[in-house]
């Protein structure tokens, strides 16, 4: 499984009811679906996702944020699939990303910013096995 990235869509765009637009655009961009669900992050497991950035000042706000309602969780199949999602889904901060993206069409602001995607092969093998079982990924 190396075409892969994993992405969740965001407490604030499930909230906003985006969730289905966003689906959609994620498979008109050509990715196929390999595992998917809605579930809510609890403190411990946001804390624990987003490890690598416990000293950044947003930290406490992020892991608050993570888990303060329902989430999709998904991982994707596509060549060049964690590259291409990034490209998808734009800029972090949805005011420098571009036109046409997940995060300049649905995401509230930097923080709360509609959808995460994979920052690299490695991280997308992580951030799939600690969302999924085995046997929940086809
Ligand atoms: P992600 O990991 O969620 O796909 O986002 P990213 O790679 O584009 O950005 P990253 O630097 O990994 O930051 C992770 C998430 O932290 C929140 N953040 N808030 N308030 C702020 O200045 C700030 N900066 C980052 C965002 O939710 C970002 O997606
Ligand atoms: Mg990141």
């Amino acid at each position: 499984m190396s075409n892969i990235t994993f992405t969740m869509i965001k407490p604030d765009a499930v909230a906003d009811g985006h969730t289905g637009a966003i689906l959609g655009k994620i498979a008109e961009a050509g990715f196929k679906i390999k595992a998917m669900k809605l579930t809510q992050l609890t403190v411990a497991d946001a804390k624990k996702f987003y490890e690598i950035h416990a000293e950044r000042p947003f930290y406490g706000e992020l892991v608050n944020f993570m888990s303060s309602g329902p989430i999709v969780a998904a991982v994707l199949e596509k060549d060049n699939a964690v590259q291409d999602f990034r490209s998808l889904i734009g800029a972090t901060n949805p005011a420098e990303a571009a036109e046409g993206t997940i995060r300049k069409m649905f995401a509230r602001s930097v923080g709360e910013n509609a959808v995460h995607g994979s920052d690299s092969d490695e991280n997308a093998q992580i951030e799939a096995n600690f969302h999924f079982s085995g046997r929940e990924i086809f």
